[in-house]
């Protein structure tokens, strides 16, 4: 086990890195992070910031080091740069398994060869790929396997003429064709995966996007105790599957027929598992302090019912936002990155709210929104 005040390596310096930074900072432990951005929210309150690319030999080495142990908050760190480390210190999780959350194609055949149900697919990758499409996989969704993110790299399509096009409007890069199908919601797990092999996941979390990002995450999720217990020991097994150690991500779609399908992985804390942070044991962040120093998982049970709202850069828009409508409610608890530029569809913070219940938490965050963003178009979703 590692043991405070040992310094911990942080690929990435977003929010995510900031919050582990807090976590782990709270524990006693260092925190070094490599990310590029000389304003990046992590680096602003880490002991260490080295501003370099994050294929940087000599800012690789010098993380390296002066980490025991070296983990990831972003999705895209190349792989190979979490391999190379892995020759020197701990690395957590393996550059291997960040691959395959990575690439959508490599995704989809990691969970279908393990017997994970998802959306009905196909490969598409080049454009003559598109002429034979399957019409039960229209109307679909074209995403590109890597780097999408939020919605983006995303296309909605229906015909095989518009794969094509938009095949090409997305750079002509590897796809995969989804079915557009019917959901009844959207639920995550964060679960995490210790060294010594435990797994343990955090309670199931309701998710309502608006325009491709997540906006709020409502937890219990308001879906049967047997469907939340099949997600749970779903996420836990794509953790297993996966040979994984640290704290992983799965989303799922609801289906209007009922069935649960796998949407995609991603290889960390997850903006669906803030919620642990002011309604759990255990933080989502502090699980991954734990999986990254070889500590037992910490208790995930649920202290009280809670819905997290996400704040974009769009509630800037007028300037700075009236904080008080989120500070004059009791349960409430604000949290901001502590990022410079408000743009539009920017992850700028958060809060949550407790409640007695989902729905109780759920219309006091309404009316917090309410206050806050006076004009938010509901429409808009
Ligand atoms: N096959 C699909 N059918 C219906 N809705 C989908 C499908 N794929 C994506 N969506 C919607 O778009 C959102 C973003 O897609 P996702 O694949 O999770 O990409 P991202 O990496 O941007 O999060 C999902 O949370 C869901 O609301
Ligand atoms: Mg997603």
């Amino acid at each position: 086990m590692i043991f405070p005040d040992a310094m911990l390596g942080m690929l990435g310096g977003g929010q995510l890195g900031r919050m582990f930074t807090l976590a782990a900072h709270s524990m006693g432990y260092r925190v070094a992070v490599l990310d590029p951005d000389r304003l990046s929210p992590a680096g602003a309150i880490a002991d260490v910031h080295l501003r370099a690319a994050y294929q940087d030999r000599d800012a690789l080495q010098q993380l390296a080091d002066s980490c025991v142990a070296v983990t990831t908050e972003f999705e895209n760190v190349p792989a190979d740069s979490l391999r190379w480390l892995a020759a020197h210190c701990t690395v957590r999780p393996t550059g291997d398994s960040v691959a395959v959350a990575q690439d959508r194609i490599r995704e989809k055949r990691f969970l279908t060869q393990n017997g994970f149900d998802v959306v009905p697919y196909t490969v598409i990758e080049r454009i003559e790929d598109s002429h034979n499409v399957e019409p039960a996989l229209l109307p679909g969704i074209l995403k590109r396997a890597r780097f999408g993110y939020d919605g983006k790299g995303q296309a909605r399509v229906s015909t095989p003429d518009e794969v094509r096009s938009a095949f090409m409007a997305l750079g002509s890069e590897a796809c995969v064709l989804e079915k557009r199908v019917a959901l009844t919601c959207e639920v995550s797990v964060i679960a995490a995966r210790g060294a010594d092999g435990a797994t343990k996941s955090f309670p199931v979390s309701e998710n309502q996007h608006r325009r491709g990002i997540l906006d709020v995450s409502i937890v219990p999720a308001r879906v049967s105790q047997a469907l939340a217990e099949h997600a749970a020991r779903c996420a836990q097994a794509v953790a297993v599957k996966l040979g994984y150690c640290g704290v992983l991500a799965v989303e799922f779609f609801v289906t209007t027929d009922g069935a649960l399908l796998v949407n995609e992985i991603a290889p960390r804390p997850h903006n669906s598992g803030h919620y642990t942070i002011d309604a759990c044991a255990t933080s989502q962040f502090e699980q991954q302090v734990r999986t990254l120093c070889g500590l037992p998982l910490g208790d995930t049970r649920l202290l009280s019912p809670v819905v997290m709202v996400n704040l974009l850069g769009d509630v800037w828009q007028r300037g700075h936002p009236a904080w008080d409508a989120v500070f004059s409610c009791p349960e409430a608890k604000l949290h901001l990155y502590g990022k410079h530029e408000a743009r539009t569809g920017r992850k700028m913070g958060h809060y949550t709210v407790l409640g007695v219940d989902a729905d109780d938490a759920l219309a006091k965050a309404v009316a917090v929104r309410a206050k806050l963003c006076p004009d938010f178009d509901l429409r808009a979703a």
